[in-house]
């Protein structure tokens, strides 16, 4: 059912809790935390700027991390509000708490059109634990909440749900932000009818992470391609050798029944036919946190479907690169989620980096509706240049996962029906 948008408020002069997703990926360089990826706040801009026009006191919410309950300087929002003040051109405050007195007389001196940012949401426990005294601490804050974090609306966390019930139930209203509202359609209203043919991607590590995924796609894509480790799962259901690759060997049973359910709907399910292998070997190193590390070494091309016993499979090979193109080139929707492989090693990045030219080609050329689920996709098509050059890409990684499990999500489900 249609949600309120932040289009329907009044928000003049009213306190308006924004809840953003400001996961941002960081890294410390001089003893300072730094931002690597600004998208999911430039993401927000829309919503802020409409708020702003319309004379809205905002209060914007969000997470860093997984701090757990406890303050970790490492995992503080300040050098978020410094980036967003950048981006929006005007003072951002920031205040180091998102509850408490100090908290809530910073907020009655808002003006209309000023901005401040709390604290680490998750600096408190109640936030993860969806505490009702923490969610009303927090509304106790607002008039209006307004939801903009997509990919965080698979939590239903204090932040993201419980304040919104609080400020519902106390008549205020609830809606979604321009970002909510942009990933709902694409990930949402457009796959419910796409234009065909549609053409699914699926890659990434775990059949177990994509199979319910893969259940509804294959009620209506005509083609499901299939790269990355997962791919390894479904060749050892169907008895090839696939050397030290990481595979799931407790899921077999999924994956034959993805592979009889694809053949029984007529859906071309396609699995490489080939691959770039490695022999990992054990350096004798551990990393940061007391891992082994361990390298990939001698890579090759492999041309059958059974892999050596010393060899595991880390991307796929130009056979199955070109099949794969051939069929998104043809397609007039694609929706795309997860790699091809290790494409983090530019020795094993071909596949994916190839797979995003030709999803950037079937938009460019054919007119295609090119989706792109969040994550590692993302990553990867940033990387080579191409973010821009696609119709959609989502800001949620795991969120847009169960979007498009046909879930609905916690964060959306609490706003109000038009
Ligand atoms: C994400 O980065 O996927 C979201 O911000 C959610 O973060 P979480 O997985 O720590 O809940």
């Amino acid at each position: 059912m249609a949600k309120l948008t932040v289009r329907d408020l009044n928000v003049r002069g009213k306190r308006v809790f924004l809840r953003v997703d400001y996961n941002v990926p960081m890294e410390e360089k001089d003893g300072q935390m730094v931002i690597n990826d600004a998208t999911r706040i430039e993401e927000t801009l829309p919503t802020l700027e409409l708020l702003l026009e319309k004379g809205a006191r905002i209060i914007l919410a969000a997470h860093l991390g997984r701090p757990k309950g406890k303050r970790d300087p490492s995992m503080s929002l300040r050098p978020v509000a410094a980036k967003l003040a950048d981006l929006i051109c005007r003072p951002v405050a920031f205040i180091d708490d998102c509850i408490g007195e100090k908290v809530e007389k910073t907020v009655e001196l808002l003006q209309p059109g000023d901005i401040l940012l709390l604290e680490n949401v998750r600096y408190h426990s109640g936030e993860e634990a969806n505490d009702r005294g923490f969610a009303e601490r927090l509304a106790k804050l607002a008039d209006l909440y307004v939801n903009d974090a997509f990919g965080a609306a698979h939590r239903a966390h204090a932040s993201t749900e419980g304040v919104a019930r609080v400020i519902a139930a106390s008549g205020g209203l609830c809606a979604a932000g321009l970002l909510m509202e942009r990933e709902l359609k694409f990930l949402g209203e457009e796959l419910q009818d796409p234009a065909r043919p549609f053409v699914v991607i699926l890659g990434g590590a775990k059949v177990s992470d994509k199979i319910k995924v893969i259940d509804r796609l294959l009620q209506k894509a005509e083609a499901i391609l299939i790269g990355g480790a997962m791919a390894y799962t479904f060749r050892l259901a169907q008895g090839f050798k696939v050397g030290k690759s990481l595979v799931e060997a407790d899921r077999i049973d999924v994956a034959i029944a993805a592979l009889q359910k694809a053949k029984d709907r007529g859906v071309q399910f396609l699995l490489p036919s080939d691959d770039v292998i490695a022999t990992p070997v054990d350096t004798g190193k551990v990393n940061k946190k007391g891992k082994p590390i361990i390298e990939m070494q001698n890579p090759r091309v492999n041309l059958t479907p059974d892999l050596p016993d010393d060899a595991g499979g880390v991307d796929i090979g130009p056979a199955t690169i070109k099949a794969y193109s051939d069929v998104i080139k043809s397609a007039k929707t694609v929706l795309w989620n997860g790699p091809m492989g290790i494409f983090e090693d530019p020795r094993f990045a071909e596949g994916t980096f190839a797979i995003a030219r030709a999803v950037v080609e079937a938009t460019q050329r054919s007119n295609a509706k090119s989706i792109i689920g969040g994550g590692d996709s993302v990553k990867a098509l940033n990387t080579a240049g191409l973010g821009d050059q696609v119709t959609f890409m989502s800001t949620g990684g795991g969120a847009s996962l169960e979007f498009l499990e046909g879930s609905e999500l916690p964060g959306v489900g609490t706003l109000t029906e038009k």
